[in-house]
């Protein structure tokens, strides 16, 4: 049987209370238990990780009964490490990351972040929505892409930190009226929990007082051998959808929905992501048509790597994936001392279709005032031994 602890929820401001903590702060240690404590979440460390836009920056450490580890900043929500096993029992991370706030503060491509206020591209940074014409910025030659010149990612969010079954942290923030170009304040939260079985959920919400575009994701950089030398050409990738969006060669979807049938695009069984790129001009950045529909969480990719052993597993309420085969990585950025190059990593981002804001025939991304946003996406390692 599973061994859960029972705590009650604490829900601690971090806020002020981390203000007035020195250096790091154990949530379990505070805890009140309620239930038989047979010792399960083992919970969440707060360390101070520098300061950005005058606030401080905090580096959260979740870990679960197995050990495995996963920090996030409230600096652009960002996922900077997932620490797993290997089948040979050697723990490495799995995701791209820093262990240095300067590391992101230099802009790398979206390293683990929250994507937001809209995750991947508007064409010429455009669109209308009840009569009004909004010009967003352009930070991606004339398109608007993630949010933005300081988008969800750059930003610095408030954070809650809960252990009830699991550790969790909460992030909130607030987008402002006309941030990036957007209509109407948005408030925004990200919840992170780490369970027991190696998953890691996000859940997202959002209200708005304004209509406006919404599309939220996270923007992990996975390489499941856990060593950056390694690229992930050898990776099996498994995508349930039988169509994709093409693009045009801004990456702009024609608007078409095109079925993946004798395509490289056609991932509904597992084949490995190096088989067909050549085929695919500069590489997979596309979105997929998930073979989904309702509220409700699906599995709709799998990622296994041969070496490792390890597998990921990607559920989401989305009704799309960007899946992106880190093509634009030059090499330029090193990590722990070594150089991040093309194919060294490769994002499986959950979202709604790039420019639905001006693709009526795709699914919408427009959040009224009233109306609540919320969608789900959950990453689960698993190790073949
Ligand atoms: C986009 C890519 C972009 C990358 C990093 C992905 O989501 O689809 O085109 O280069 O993010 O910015």
């Amino acid at each position: 049987m599973k061994k859960i602890v029972f705590y009650s929820a604490l829900g601690m401001l971090i806020g002020g209370l981390a203000a007035s903590c020195s250096n790091k702060l154990t949530t379990t240690t505070n805890t009140m238990t309620t239930g038989n404590v047979t010792g399960s979440a083992k919970g969440i460390e707060q360390a101070d990780w520098g300061e950005a836009d005058g606030k401080k920056v905090y580096l959260y450490t979740l870990t679960n009964a197995n050990g495995v580890q996963v920090k996030i900043s409230n600096y652009g929500g960002t996922i900077t490490s997932w620490t797993t096993p290997d089948n040979k029992g050697n723990n490495s991370s799995i995701v791209l990351g820093f262990d240095q706030l300067q590391g992101y503060l230099d802009k790398p491509p979206y390293f683990g972040a929250t994507i937001g206020r809209y995750g991947n591209r508007i064409a010429n940074g455009k669109f209308s929505l009840e009569g009004n014409n909004y010009q967003l910025a352009t930070n991606d030659g004339k398109n608007h892409l993630h949010g933005g010149s300081k988008g969800f990612d750059k930003v610095v969010w408030d954070a809650n930190l809960l252990v009830k079954n699991y550790p969790s942290l909460t992030l909130n923030y607030l987008s402002k009226d006309g941030e990036e170009g957007y209509p109407g304040n948005l408030k925004v939260t990200v919840t992170f929990t780490l369970s027991d079985d190696n998953e890691v959920t996000i859940d997202y919400t959002a209200e708005t007082d304004k209509a406006t575009p919404v599309n939220l994701t996270n923007h992990s950089y996975f390489n499941l051998t856990g060593d950056i030398s390694n690229t992930i050409l050898n990776h099996s990738l498994m995508i349930n959808a039988s169509r994709y969006t093409p693009v045009d060669e801004t990456l702009i979807p024609t608007g078409e929905l095109k079925s993946v049938k004798g395509t490289p695009f056609d991932f509904t069984k597992a084949t490995t992501v190096g088989a067909r790129i050549d085929q695919v001009q500069g590489g997979y950045d596309h979105n997929w048509v998930l073979n989904r529909k309702g509220k409700s969480m699906d599995l709709v990719a799998t990622l296994s790597d041969p070496m490792s052993g390890r597998t990921l597993q990607v559920y989401t309420a989305e009704p799309g994936l960007q899946f992106y085969s880190g093509n634009f990585l030059d090499g330029s950025i090193t990590t722990g001392g070594k150089a991040i190059n093309k194919h060294s990593a490769m994002c499986l981002e959950t979202q709604h279709f790039p420019d639905s804001p001006n693709k009526t025939n795709f699914p919408t991304t427009t959040l009224r005032p009233g109306e609540k946003y919320g969608t789900t996406t959950k990453y689960k390692v698993m190790v073949n031994k």
